[in-house]
């Protein structure tokens, strides 16, 4: 069953949204994700266990926001023939995922759209199989509020995939200060699921990144920045964004590997004894 979309005004709020104070953030993003499938700190590999675990059925209506290069949706229209929309709000991410999925799954009922996530509603609350937000829970205003806004997306027996930071170790002050966040701005895994399961979700799995995930990750923006650098020495903004990146990648060798967590939290809702004793 394909779903559509409309749009409704933006939700409010947001924990930390990309910078836009210099070049402009999308171009950046493409260039510093030129050669990323998956624009987050995960495996292929993990990801492609994550898909197999979903079991969706032919034709599930679903959504994920944020879809960046849409690897995770393409990867469920790939196994499952799923139908419905990646929202994403990077024009050039949009591209990279619509010829993407003209070149694997060109029959595909799944539609690409550009615009901002938060104004996504499906057609009909609770109708999709799965919805997800991997990568952006700024959209929606932080990880409780991404939370409950896919929870009314989805069907009862519907998945809910979402990410989050966590803090490894207590981050020392001058991290936080170079990168231009505060204590608060993350939790624990642990804590990262109980939000879910305060919101009555069980925690069905989660994809923890290891140090090769997080080094992938970063690396790849290191290393497209300075093939672009060598490909585009021209272009104005270069000087910006080596010295962007220059600056991420110190942080990150310094603090950040050894003090930031990510994983993916996959939630779905709890069944209920009437449901079990049903089953
Ligand atoms: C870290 S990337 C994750 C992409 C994808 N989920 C993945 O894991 O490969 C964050 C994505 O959020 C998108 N994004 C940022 N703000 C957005 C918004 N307000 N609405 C929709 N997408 C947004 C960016 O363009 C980018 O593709």
């Amino acid at each position: 069953m394909p779903c559509s979309g409309r749009v409704a005004p933006a939700a409010e709020g947001s924990v930390r949204q990309p910078r836009s104070d210099y070049v402009d953030i999308w171009k950046f993003y493409d260039i510093t994700h030129r050669h990323h499938i998956i624009c987050n700190p995960i495996s292929p590999e993990k990801l492609d266990g994550l898909v197999e675990l979903l079991r969706l059925p032919s034709g599930a209506p679903v959504v994920d926001i944020a879809s960046g290069k849409g690897e995770f949706l393409v990867r469920l229209a790939e196994t499952y023939g799923v139908s419905g929309f990646g929202i994403d709000i990077s024009p050039h991410f949009i591209r990279d995922a619509r010829a993407r999925l003209k070149a694997r799954v060109p029959q595909s009922e799944v539609v690409f759209q550009e615009m901002d996530g938060a104004a996504f509603v499906p057609d009909a609350a609770q109708s999709l199989a799965l919805a997800a937000c991997i990568g952006a829970s700024w959209v929606f205003g932080g990880h409780g509020a991404t939370l409950d806004a896919l929870n009314r997306f989805v069907a009862p027996c519907g998945w809910i995939v979402v990410d989050m930071r966590s803090w490894l170790q207590e981050p020392v002050e001058e991290y936080l200060k170079a990168s231009d966040t505060t204590r608060a701005s993350f939790a624990t895994h642990a804590e990262n699921a109980a939000a879910g399961e305060e919101r009555g979700l069980e925690l069905a799995y989660t994809l923890v990144s290891n140090k090769d995930d997080w080094d992938r990750y970063e690396g790849l923006q290191w290393y497209s920045v300075s093939e672009y650098a060598r490909a585009h020495p021209d272009d104005p903004d270069l000087r910006e964004i080596v010295d962007r990146v220059d600056k991420e990648r110190s942080v990150y060798l310094r603090w950040g590997r050894a003090t930031l967590g990510w994983a993916i939290y996959v939630f779905r809702q709890r069944i209920s004894r009437s449901d079990r004793s049903a089953a």
